[in-house]
């Protein structure tokens, strides 16, 4: 199958173009292709933009064991529609993906279920060592150096010495330091409500922690990407670290802070927890001036029922991979950012810190992992439109500017006129780790 993609302005990894884009299977064959091209499908993309698909680094899609949220099935749906054509899952689905089997039981899955393109962290144990020295075919460890859902956490200094020592594949992690958030909720007693979330997991919490891993990374020269980086204070800090050391920011962390608690509830409470409209500020910030790399959603769905026990029993986490890209186009629509920066941290800068092969942009002989946006297009979001089980949103009633319109993933639609056709099931992503990383070959 040849689809000719026409007249569309298309993000190249030199800027913005207007170039026709030939696929041919699952491959990118032609960047520029002659108007005399015969093709399959003709796309007359005029007045839209063609962007490399969304590879979102950070999800929780709950598959297998807490399929009452999300599966591989609602979640990859959820990606979609909303551009995401690769998602890298996290490892606190139940059993957790801390061995070879589990990992293997998860690409399985996804093989039946999955709608876009798949990886899956291993998770650290203070004693899977043997695993995480094994394991291949992964993005990378992760770690929880600070408990969020699920009992996934490595705390122990001598456990974390070893595990940046002795193993070789890049290693993210969630920061929250968890003496400070124990003394924190020990401090504020039993009469809390959800407005103290950020109080608990506090700013001080989450600079501990980033702290202690970036020395590790450090010390044992290990790559090291800090996932939801929350605070002021962790952009400040990764301002020195830039040859091992990436960082990520989140949606619900450049959009939210703590003044709309009262709005919004526990519908965001999230670990890490929301912050102050200075540290959102500061997130921008580092994004555009290079200390932060990635935008990514840490899309982790409980139900509305779940989210409606009172606080501290409501689950921390909320959904937004069929929004993510939405909420970035709108950005750029509210000029916080440019369109080519959009796709630097959502689809290239993941693919290097991962050394994800043969995606995050629109080149040659690249994946035909696609997704065209109309930048004009305003939509409002609506929680009983939303792809994911959960079925809710936090930007619920939020009117945004510039949705994705079509998505391919390997040269297949996957959505197109508002609807996701899921007759097609994606691929694991590949990796080749000897790339070394976002900033191999970069000054
Ligand atoms: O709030 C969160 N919820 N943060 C995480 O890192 C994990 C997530 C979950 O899995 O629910």
């Amino acid at each position: 199958m040849r689809t000719l993609i026409k007249n569309a302005v298309c993000v190249l990894p030199d800027g913005l173009a207007s170039v026709d884009v030939l696929v041919d299977g699952e491959r990118i064959v032609s960047v520029d292709a002659p108007a005399t091209t015969v093709a399959d499908e003709i796309v007359d993309a005029s007045g839209l933009h063609l962007l490399p698909g969304v590879i979102d680094d950070q999800v929780h899609f709950r598959d297998p064991g807490l399929t009452h949220k999300e599966d591989l099935h609602t979640g990859s749906r959820a990606c979609a529609k909303g551009g995401v054509t690769t998602f890298l899952e996290m490892p606190n689905t139940v059993p957790a993906a801390t061995t070879r089997a589990a990992i293997d039981a998860k690409l399985a899955i996804a093989a039946e279920k999955s709608v876009v393109n798949y990886g899956f962290y291993i998770g650290a144990t203070a004693d899977n060592l043997d695993e995480l020295r094994a394991a291949d075919g992964v993005p990378g460890i992760k770690i929880f150096i600070g408990s969020s859902t699920g009992d996934l956490l490595v705390d122990d200094q001598d456990a974390l010495e070893r595990i940046f020592a002795e193993t070789t594949l890049p290693i993210c992690a969630h920061c929250e330091d968890e003496t400070t958030v124990r003394g924190n909720a020990a401090a504020l007693g039993d009469a809390v409500d959800v407005t103290d979330h950020s109080r608990i997991r506090s700013a001080e919490a989450a600079l501990i922690a980033t702290r202690r891993a970036i020395d590790l990374a450090h010390r044992h020269h290990h790559r090291f990407h800090v996932l939801h980086v929350s605070t002021a204070a962790e952009a400040a800090l990764l301002a020195d670290h830039r040859d091992v050391v990436t960082g990520e920011a989140c949606v619900h962390h450049l959009e939210f802070s703590v003044d709309d608690y009262p709005r919004l509830g526990t519908r965001i409470q999230m670990n890490p927890s929301i912050k102050t409209t200075d540290d959102v500020a500061a997130l921008w910030a580092a994004l555009r001036d290079g200390r932060l790399q990635v935008v990514a959603t840490d899309h982790a769905p409980h139900t509305l029922d779940e989210k409606a026990r009172p606080y501290p029993a409501s689950p921390s986490g909320l959904p937004a991979v069929e929004n993510s890209l939405a909420l970035m186009l709108n950005a750029v629509h509210e000029r916080a950012c440019t369109l080519e920066q959009v796709v630097h941290w959502m689809c290239d800068a993941p693919a290097r810190v991962w050394d994800i092969v043969g995606k995050g942009r629109i080149a040659d002989g690249y994946d035909a992992d696609l997704v065209l946006v109309d930048l004009a297009l305003e939509k409002t979001v609506r929680d009983a439109e939303q792809e994911t089980k959960s079925r809710w949103s936090p930007w619920d009633g939020a009117t945004l500017r510039g949705w994705p319109v079509r998505t391919w993933v390997l040269g297949r639609t996957v959505f197109r006129d508002g609807r996701v056709c899921d007759d097609e099931r994606g691929r694991p992503a590949r990796y080749d780790h000897s790339l070394g990383g976002y900033w191999a070959g970069r000054a």
